[in-house]
């Protein structure tokens, strides 16, 4: 299942408010149907929501009516700032956008439909890196897995979050197809249940076994000797290792600690901000309150109640035992290790040429 597909100038994005349901694409023709895909989640993932906003920034320039060069690059940034905006925290859709910002203002001299050539062929590259970063993770964190391991996984870091494969999901697919018996446990991830109906899927379709559990049973099942590891994907991590994922994330890395089991991390080098020292200035984002009191459109709450509804948490460093990027797997001192891994060559050189991956 493509969580993206780009087709002459537009962007079909899966809708995954109504996965397992139905399998429904938005077709993107302008700016506002790309973020509103971003901020309503029909698209979401950090490294998804990065590969759309790219995709975004092309239907944008496509756009735009201004003929001079400078006013053209003037209502490109608005644009820019307006997809950045859709969601805080995953800073891979910063991230995309600067990077598609970058490349047009790296100095050449060409005209505004040379501007958008090379745009698209950014967001081309955006989109193939990925794929090929998430394949390597999987390389390098299969290996991690021993044979016959049972992982708790939380949120959706697979496929539909990023260009293809996954993250988390990835490293968990690379170790199904490497021929291990493995056994996985979806938390169910309230409350947008991104674990019930995007990773059961997922694994369900790959035909990887998978047991879903809701959020609360994680300590219990940890507690009766059932699992061996967890893996999560994650929006962003600064520069000394910490790390925001999905809400519910950190509680679950608290548990791993005191069963005694490894809380490992699948992420590319896109989710590494070295910008920011440290998780207490990633900025969190919090979602409407009808999240929290409702499930499907039912209401299970009283109405007026008070809610507080952040979609993400923070996870402190010590509590991750190894981070698995494109590049290698990163062990602690993460604030040296995490700088070596960024300077290093991208591994993804070369291999990504312009050309449409999202077909
Ligand atoms: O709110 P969401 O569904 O976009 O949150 C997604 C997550 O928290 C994922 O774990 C994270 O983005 C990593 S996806 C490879």
């Amino acid at each position: 299942m493509k969580t993206m597909v780009w087709e002459d100038g537009v962007l079909k994005i899966l809708d995954q408010t109504k996965l397992p349901e139905k399998i429904e694409y938005i077709e993107a023709e302008d700016v506002k149907t790309v973020a509103d895909a971003i901020k309503r989640l029909s698209v979401r993932g950090a490294p998804a929501i990065g590969a759309a906003a790219a995709y975004g920034m092309v239907i944008g320039a496509n756009s735009i009516k201004e003929k001079d060069k400078e006013k053209f690059l003037a209502e490109l940034e608005k644009i820019g700032y307006e997809l950045a905006s859709t969601r805080p925290t995953a800073v891979n859709l910063r991230w995309a956008i600067d990077r598609m910002m970058n490349k047009v203002r790296d100095g050449h001299d060409l005209d505004i439909d040379g501007i958008r050539e090379l745009l698209l062929e950014e967001a081309h590259k955006i989109f193939c890196e990925d794929l090929e970063a998430n394949r390597r993770m999987g390389e390098y964190g299969q290996e991690l897995i021993p044979e016959n391991a049972r992982i708790i996984t939380h949120c959706n870091a697979g496929a539909l979050a990023t260009a293809g494969f996954g993250t988390a999901l990835g490293v968990i697919r690379a170790a199904h197809r490497a021929g291990k018996n493995i056994e996985v446990f979806a938390d169910e991830t309230r409350p947008l249940l991104q674990g019930a109906r995007l990773t059961a899927w997922e694994m369900m379709q790959e035909n990887i076994p998978v047991t879903l559990i809701t959020d609360n049973m994680a300590g219990y099942l940890m507690a009766q000797g059932k699992v061996d590891m967890v893996i999560v994907g994650a929006d962003r991590i600064t520069a000394n290792g910490d790390v925001a994922n999905k809400i519910g994330t950190y509680g679950l890395a608290v548990l791993a600690q005191a069963h005694g089991l490894p809380f490992y991390v699948a992420a590319p080098t896109s989710t590494i901000d070295m910008g920011l020292a440290s998780g207490n200035q990633i900025p969190i984002e919090e979602r409407h309150f009808e999240e929290v009191t409702t499930v499907g459109g039912t209401r299970i709450a009283p109405p007026g109640v008070k809610v507080w509804n952040p979609a993400f948490d923070v996870t402190p460093n010590e509590l991750v035992s190894a981070i698995i990027t494109e590049r290698g797997v990163v062990q602690k001192p993460y604030p040296e290790n995490l700088r070596k891994i960024m300077n290093s060559r991208t591994t993804a050189d070369g291999v990504c040429q312009g050309e449409n991956p999202a077909k």
